[in-house]
């Protein structure tokens, strides 16, 4: 039986990973996986209930009782709504320092594994070309800048009402990136296999292109643009 297909989107923070995903998901009739709202909705609860970031034990406990439900462009955890909380800041670097930790990446697999339903997957993260989805069929390293990124996710932020700042927000971006690429377990990098697009001069229309084209080629198959 052919396995159903994955299309891999791996990339540091504000590279355009889940614009394009999410697009190149719609264009496919795919589902579409944001692997990174599950290590925020880890560090999230995790805060709620005062659990340390270096209890990994806990931490995985958290992870594997997350009650989540995925409604549209809304994210409910134990039924309240914390699509805002999830997307600040101080959410992605809570989440960047859980995901350092093994026990709690392990307790998030086959809440993944399960987003792979027919007729095929799109999903983003870190590790989902290296760790959760190696088989899959398209993968793609989606980078920018660390400047063209941190002034997307101002932008990003200030047209959401959420209040930021731009030298902050470079600085942040930076440590991120640095404590993804570093640790032991699953860290950000561009697999062999892995086809590299460089966004920082391209925007959201041509990357998806770029995505469906390689697809094209990768999968035999054929976009209806
Ligand atoms: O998922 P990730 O953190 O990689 O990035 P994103 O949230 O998809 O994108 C961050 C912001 O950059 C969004 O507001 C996108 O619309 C924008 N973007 C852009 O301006 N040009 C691109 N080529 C890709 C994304
Ligand atoms: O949108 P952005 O790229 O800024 O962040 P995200 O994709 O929501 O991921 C938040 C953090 O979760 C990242 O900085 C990583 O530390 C972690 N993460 C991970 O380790 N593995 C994944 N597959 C996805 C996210």
């Amino acid at each position: 039986m052919m396995a159903i297909p994955v299309i891999a989107i791996d990339g540091p923070s504000a590279s355009g990973k889940g614009t394009v995903a999410a697009l190149v998901a719609q264009k496919l009739g795919y589902h579409y996986l944001d692997s990174g709202a599950l290590y925020r909705l880890t560090a999230v609860a995790a805060q709620l209930q005062n659990v340390a970031v270096d209890d990994e034990t806990s931490l995985a406990q958290i992870a594997l009782d997350l009650d989540v439900v995925f409604a549209g462009q809304q994210i409910l955890l134990d039924g309240n709504d914390v699509s805002d909380a999830l997307r600040s800041e101080a959410a992605g670097v809570g989440a960047s320092k859980i995901a350092v930790l093994a026990k709690v990446r392990a307790a998030l697999l086959d809440r993944q594994h399960a987003f792979r339903q027919a007729p095929g997957l799109v999903a983003d993260g870190r590790d989902m070309g290296s760790v959760v989805f190696p088989d899959a069929q398209l993968k793609i390293f989606l980078t920018a800048s660390a400047e063209e990124r941190s002034q997307r996710r101002y932008k990003q932020l200030i047209e959401k009402g959420i209040s930021a700042n731009l030298a902050d927000l470079l600085n942040d971006l930076r440590d991120r990136d640095a404590r993804d690429s570093a640790r032991t377990v699953a860290p950000l990098r561009q697999e062999d296999d892995a086809i590299l697009l460089d966004t920082t001069e391209i925007g959201i229309a041509d990357a998806v292109n770029f995505v469906l084209k390689n697809y094209e080629l990768a999968a035999g198959v054929q976009v209806n643009y």
